[in-house]
């Protein structure tokens, strides 16, 4: 009999309550802790929904502003247009899932395989270097995985499997194989993703593997059960939900990949049932064009691709070196931005405006027309002036005064109608990046001689412009 019991049967029998608590205080300290740590480990699960929850409300408040603007289609065009403001994510929703999906079906069977192999048939001493091999798979960058899925991957999908599917299996009557297959598609998209998160869901599945008790495994052997059917009646079934979990953590991995994908899955606006649908990429689309019918020469390719690669050169250095000038000639404009970080995107804007680094574009008049009273004939030459444009007093408020928080700022900066700039979503990226990492940092920042100007009239700005400044 325990002192706390043998107490209670005297007091009992002597008719007499106990002055002291029928428990010891090592009794009521342990059934306070466990009370403790129920709550605490229940507050914890609970914080799991109400995290979902924010996470929910967080994206839904940044989707906002575009399903305000686009309405529900934004979900279900795939309409991807700049220049005339006609943004549809559908192709881009239907790319994510599909390639998740297709990633999810090639690798959950191998990683598997892989765990149940390392797990249940593995000698001891190849169970941990294999295991090593294929969680080093998760710490491979993913711009490493893009640069093997161009080089590698791409070329073997084109040499092997398409023909293999096509001509040796028939399987081209499929829509999902149907089509030409250039490169980067869907396929090579879903295949870099399945190698991705392979290690995730086999990691995961070998851990729960090990964790099924062996008792489970004899019980099974004892009633006369092969091997195989050992793991797939009392293993597999013991560790499903661990499984599923792997799983899910691999359709994470998947759904939030960017580098690898965007390198493998060509980046065409267009929801296509193949799997093997051309993915155009910018010199895809330049190779392929054709105009009035007829393929570029050589010279407009080579004059696309030399575009593609300086147009976004000089045009955003000369805007972020223009940009520091301005802020260091308004320093009550730089204070603002300091004070209210969040003007940071109004100020890019108003950088590029003020800058304006394509002075003028030339254009021939292929239509008569007649714009603001002046009459224009065929064959009349044009010069579109970006800098006066963009210092128009009847479009803007006060136009030579620099605000960064000027809106709504409808500058030209990146020209207008079929030509609009192809990187003025990256230019604006660029120098809100720069500008939002800076600014906090900066002290003090001031002229330390005078600017120099480049001697072009075409692409311009600033060549040297001297400052010192002090970070904090
Ligand atoms: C502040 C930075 C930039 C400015 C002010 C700017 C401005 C312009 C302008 C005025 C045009 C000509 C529009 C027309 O002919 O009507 C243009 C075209 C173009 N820009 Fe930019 N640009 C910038 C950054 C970039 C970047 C970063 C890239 C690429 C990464 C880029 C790629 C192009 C291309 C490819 C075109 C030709 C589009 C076509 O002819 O269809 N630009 N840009």
């Amino acid at each position: 009999m325990t002192d706390v019991a043998a107490r209670d049967a005297q007091a009992a029998a002597t008719g007499r309550a106990s002055a002291r608590p029928s428990r010891s205080w090592t009794e009521i300290g342990t059934e306070i802790g466990d009370r403790v740590y129920t709550f605490s480990i229940a507050g914890f699960a609970s914080l799991v929904p109400i995290l979902l929850l924010l996470i929910f409300i967080v994206v839904g408040l940044g989707a906002w502003p575009a399903l305000r603007a686009f309405g529900i289609s934004f979900l279900t065009t795939s309409d991807w247009d700049p220049v005339a403001n006609h943004f549809g994510g559908a192709a881009a929703l239907y790319g994510t899932i599909v390639s998740s999906v297709l990633a999810l079906v090639v690798a959950t069977p191998l990683a598997i395989g892989v765990a149940v192999f390392l797990s249940e048939f593995a000698p001891a001493w190849l169970r941990q270097p294999i295991g090593f091999a294929v969680d080093l798979l998760a710490a491979v960058p993913s711009v490493i995985y893009g640069l093997w899925g161009i080089y590698v991957l791409i070329p073997f999908l084109r040499g092997f499997i398409v023909p293999l599917i096509r001509d040796t299996l028939h399987l081209g009557v499929l829509p999902i194989f149907s089509g030409p297959a250039y490169g980067a598609s869907m396929m090579a998209a879903g295949l870099i993703l399945a190698i991705m998160c392979l290690p995730y869901i086999s990691a995961v599945t070998r851990e729960v593997l090990l964790a099924v008790p062996r008792s489970q495994r004899e019980a099974a052997l004892a009633l006369g059960a092969t091997r195989w059917e050992v793991i797939r009646d009392a293993v597999i079934p013991y560790a499903r939900s661990g499984i599923i979990g792997g799983i899910m953590l691999g359709l994470g991995r998947a759904l939030g990949e960017t580098m690898a994908v965007t390198m493998l899955i060509g980046n065409r606006h267009e929801i296509a049932a193949s799997l093997f649908a051309p993915g155009y990429t910018m010199a895809s689309v330049i190779a392929n064009a054709t105009l009035h019918g007829e393929p570029l020469t050589m010279f407009d390719a080579f004059g696309y691709y030399l575009i593609i690669a300086t147009a976004g050169h000089d045009t955003t250095s000369f805007s972020m070196t223009g940009g520091l000038q301005a802020l260091i000639e308004h320093p009550d404009e730089l204070e603002r931005l300091r004070k209210d970080p969040s003007l940071v995107a109004t100020a890019a804007d108003e950088i590029i405006r003020w800058v304006s680094p394509v002075r003028h574009f030339l254009r021939n008049v292929a239509e008569p027309a007649e714009i603001a009273g002046q009459r224009f004939e065929v064959g009349d030459r044009l010069l579109l002036s970006y800098w006066s444009a963009n210092r128009d007093e009847s479009v803007f408020d006060d136009p030579f005064r620099f605000d960064a928080g000027r809106k709504p700022n409808r500058h030209l900066a990146f020209g207008f109608g079929a030509h609009y700039c192809l990187g003025a979503v990256l230019a604006k990226m660029e120098i809100r990046a720069l500008f939002a990492e800076l600014i906090p940092r900066l002290k003090w920042i001031e002229p330390a001689g005078p600017p120099e100007l480049s001697r072009s009239i075409f692409v311009g700005g600033h060549k040297h412009l001297p400052i010192r400044y002090e970070l904090v």
